[in-house]
């Protein structure tokens, strides 16, 4: 096992360290685990019984070498990448990109060792129409990457039809053909039927494996394979994670405590759930997070069908940068929020902060100091004045940021979203309100098939003049 680990660190959050009315208390923490303890034994069984094929993906190391052959076949001459998808069909991706790849990443040719990479997980017009404009020219030194489950998301679908027009008309049916590579339901959908009409090279997202928990499968390793990441250290780090998670030990089981404590916290005045990553590199794994939170416990009903309109809010932050924005709130406003800090060890470079001129001898205290130490000396400012006012904090440790690191990371949050999800009694799967924005949107548009729903559409959003001033 790789020395570099992640750490999970809860001390913050007891009642030893920020009293009983806030902190929980030795009589809580034991409550909690004999709560959890049961569910360890559940999840480990469900996923046995192959019902959670998420926890699957570390070990498929069939796609792994699948997606390395194919990115290897694609990626010479490949200057550009371009992913089209949304939600978990891209949160994934940027969230490894940012890790896992340098900030210069796609300006500076020797810090790449891949294709430039541009995810678009919008519709903005503006936005697409630059872009397209930079890379008309360049077609055929790019490879579009489109992901999508389902086949049918209008986002999605829309990029796509846009730049298939472009390919055609650029560079034709062979072109097109080249330069598009789709990763899609394994028989059907949308993407899957032009894609085989149209001889796509394809990957393919696993059955039972629903966006948000898909970047361990070719969703999220192509594009990275694409940019040089070591896609074998990522699924390593999760399957070393898997171990831990398996643990019907409540103690040394980190994303059971975890969902536990953030459990604990929502049933006790604390709806939110801050991720606070110390880090640019991590700083898109705080969204990623987002979404596999919200999504996946932000339900109406519970497993019995009785309406609970329940789930966490997650927010994400960036320190430093979030303490001169948010930390006046999150520590004078109201106590109503658990922060979850990432914190890493060993920066990959560090850099040293130069002499105070003459003039400014008010910052020599800063001369000679590396950024690093300044980064986690403010990250342990922020959180001791956060305990100051009784607000619970955790925090996961990195080593460093790595491959194998990462891999750790996401596997520990998926797997602490199921235990989060059984413990509130919820479907931890679904997302019946995405669903429902997505065809309201098909109805919107004018899709067939879709003009009952229009109707009833129109007299609940359309634009009352008495109201717009
Ligand atoms: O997590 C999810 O299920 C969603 O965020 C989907 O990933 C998102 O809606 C995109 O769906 P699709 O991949 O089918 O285009």
């Amino acid at each position: 096992m790789p020395e570099a680990q992640i750490k999970f660190y809860y001390k913050n959050v007891l009642a030893d360290v920020i009293g009983a009315e806030h902190g929980i208390t030795d009589s809580r923490l034991k409550a909690l685990a004999e709560k959890t303890t049961p569910l360890i034994k559940q999840l480990n069984k469900q996923r046995q019984e192959g019902q959670t094929p998420y926890r699957d993906l570390p070990f498929n190391l069939k796609t792994a070498e699948k997606v390395k052959n194919l990115a290897s076949e694609v990626k010479d001459g490949c200057e550009n990448l371009v992913v089209l998808g949304i939600g978990g069909s891209a949160l994934g991706n940027i969230a490894l990109q940012t890790a896992l790849n340098p900030y210069m990443y796609n300006i500076h040719d020797n810090q790449r060792k891949g294709p430039r990479q541009f995810v678009f997980d919008n519709v903005d017009p503006s936005q697409l129409s630059s872009f397209l404009d930079w890379v008309s020219d360049r077609l055929d030194k790019t490879i579009i990457n489109v992901i999508s489950k389902s086949g049918r998301t209008a986002e999605t679908a829309s990029q796509f039809l846009i730049i298939r027009r472009l390919l055609l008309e650029k560079l034709g049916e062979a072109g097109f053909k080249n330069q598009v590579i789709a990763i899609t339901d394994p028989e059907q959908g949308t993407l899957r039927k032009i894609a085989t009409e149209a001889n796509l090279r394809c990957l393919e997202v696993p059955d039972g494996v629903g966006g948000r928990f898909s970047v361990l499968s070719a969703v999220g390793l192509f594009s990275a394979a694409m940019c040089g990441i070591d896609i074998d250290s990522l699924l390593e780090g999760a399957r070393d994670m898997d171990s831990k998670v398996s643990s019907e030990d409540f103690y040394a089981n980190p994303a059971a405590i975890n969902a536990a404590i953030n459990y604990h916290y929502y049933n006790h005045g604390k709806k939110n759930s801050a991720m606070m990553p110390y880090s640019y590199a991590l700083k898109d794994l705080a969204d990623w997070y987002r979404q596999l939170w919200a999504e996946s416990l932000g339900k109406s009903k519970d497993l019995a069908g009785n309406i609970v309109n329940i789930g966490p809010t997650p927010i994400r932050a960036l320190g430093t940068t979030d303490q001169h924005s948010q930390v006046q709130l999150y520590r004078e406003g109201p106590n109503d929020k658990l922060f979850t800090f990432l914190q890493v060890n060993n920066f990959e470079k560090d850099l040293t902060i130069g002499p105070a001129p003459d003039i400014a001898p008010e910052l020599e205290f800063l001369a000679g100091n590396d950024l690093s130490k300044l980064l986690n000396s403010e990250k342990t400012a922020t959180e001791y004045a956060l305990l100051q006012d009784k607000r619970p904090c955790l925090t996961v440790f990195f080593d460093r940021v790595n491959a194998y690191t990462i891999g750790q990371f996401i596997y520990l949050y998926e797997v602490t979203t199921s235990f989060a999800g059984a413990l509130f009694g919820i479907n931890t799967y679904d997302q019946p309100a995405v669903e429902l924005g997505k065809e309201a949107t098909f109805a919107l548009m004018g899709k067939k098939g879709f003009e009952q729903h229009a109707r009833k559409i129109q007299p609940v959003t359309g634009i009352d003049e008495k109201f717009l001033i």
